[in-house]
């Protein structure tokens, strides 16, 4: 390929990076949402019922109008179907693209000043950014929601075992408490408990499972993972996307963790995304984002696992495992029994 091929390749990558930064500031101030409920508006109407300044919204009508979000007659607009499909609300939102979009942009910046020192300042690096930080859930929830509540959970039985003996599913590192509502959805007796070391994710589990009426079901504690007393021992324990976060600082002690409070027959959940064995798999475009992801992690002090060192890290506890995969191999699903 010539540069000028290349160049004609970039700008239209640029274009979709761009089309995405658009489309967060769209989603994070509200613009899609509100312009639904209006249907149409002036700018400065869109403004004023979003609580915005008119200035921002005008540019920001312009650019959305010119990335196909937004139609326009004379100074009136409306959304386009790819407008309504960002709102975070829409049933297979887009929205979860949007923030990934700009989260990567932060994490890349972070990374290029990084370089040299290597310090690996922690996930305090996801708090840094005040319209980010309150996105991390709904995004999480909206990227693997629908997943686990048709393909993965109904694949897995040990959720009915728990359903039937009214049992207790822990979720540690439980971002908003997506997971546990999923569930509670679909078994109407288990009881669940999450915990996460981020007040925001925490204030919107509880708010949430509040709103769904789970409130008597589902509880969730603001705390580390590290030191975490549970007050019985749970029938299972579910860890979705927060083993990595845990694996560098005390793999042996949050294994024999696991084991000890789970009760006789109970089951840890794990759920990871697959880091694949060869580095060859990681071209495969469906595989590309996980190498900046754990790119992204490393500034966070962790790593992407394969799913063959979860199993044996299980099989160190004397724990028998069964490792299912979703999603092309992507997503890894690990169930140990005690
Ligand atoms: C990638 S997020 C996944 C959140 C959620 N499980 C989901 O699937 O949407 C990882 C979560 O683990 C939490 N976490 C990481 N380390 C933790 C620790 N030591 N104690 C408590 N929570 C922790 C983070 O706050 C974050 O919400």
């Amino acid at each position: 390929m010539n540069t000028e091929t290349l160049k004609t390749q970039f700008r239209q990558q640029a274009q979709g990076a761009l089309s995405l930064n658009v489309a967060f500031i769209g989603v994070t101030g509200n613009l899609f949402s509100t312009l639904h409920r209006l249907q149409e508006a002036t700018a400065t109407a869109l403004a004023q019922a979003a609580g915005l300044d008119a200035g921002y919204v005008t540019r920001w009508c312009d650019a959305a109008y010119a990335f196909g979000y937004l139609e326009a007659a004379g100074d009136t607009f409306r959304l386009t179907p790819m407008g309504e499909a960002m709102r975070p609300e829409a049933p297979d939102s887009l929205m979860p693209m949007a923030v990934q979009s700009v989260l990567s942009a932060h994490m890349a910046e972070r990374a290029a000043g990084l370089l040299q020192s290597g310090e690996r300042p922690g996930e305090a690096v996801l708090a840094e950014r005040a319209t980010i930080l309150p996105w991390f859930g709904p995004m999480l929830e909206a990227g693997f929601g629908t997943m686990f509540e048709k393909t993965i959970s109904p694949a897995i039985p040990a959720f009915a075992e728990v359903d039937a003996r009214n049992g207790l599913v822990l979720d540690l590192g439980c971002g908003n408490g997506w997971y546990l509502r999923v569930l509670a959805r679909r078994y109407a007796r288990l009881r669940g408990l999450g915990l996460d070391g981020f007040g925001e994710n925490v204030m919107q589990a509880r708010e949430r499972a509040r709103a769904e009426g789970f409130a008597d079901r589902l509880h969730f504690e603001q705390g580390d993972i590290h030191d975490f007393t549970l007050e019985e021992p749970a029938d299972l324990i579910a860890m979705n996307r927060a083993l990595h976060h845990v694996w560098e600082h005390d793999r042996a002690g949050i294994f024999s963790w696991l084991h000890d409070n789970l009760k006789p027959g109970g089951h840890a959940v794990i759920w990871e995304p697959a880091w694949p064995a060869e580095r060859s798999a990681l071209r495969d475009p469906a595989r590309r984002s996980l190498s900046f992801q754990n790119l992204s992690e490393h500034i966070q002090g962790n790593h992407l696992l394969q799913p063959e060192e979860i199993v044996a890290a299980f099989a160190g506890q004397g724990m028998s495992t069964e490792v299912y995969r979703f999603a092309g191999d992507n997503e890894a699903v690990i169930v140990a029994q005690r």
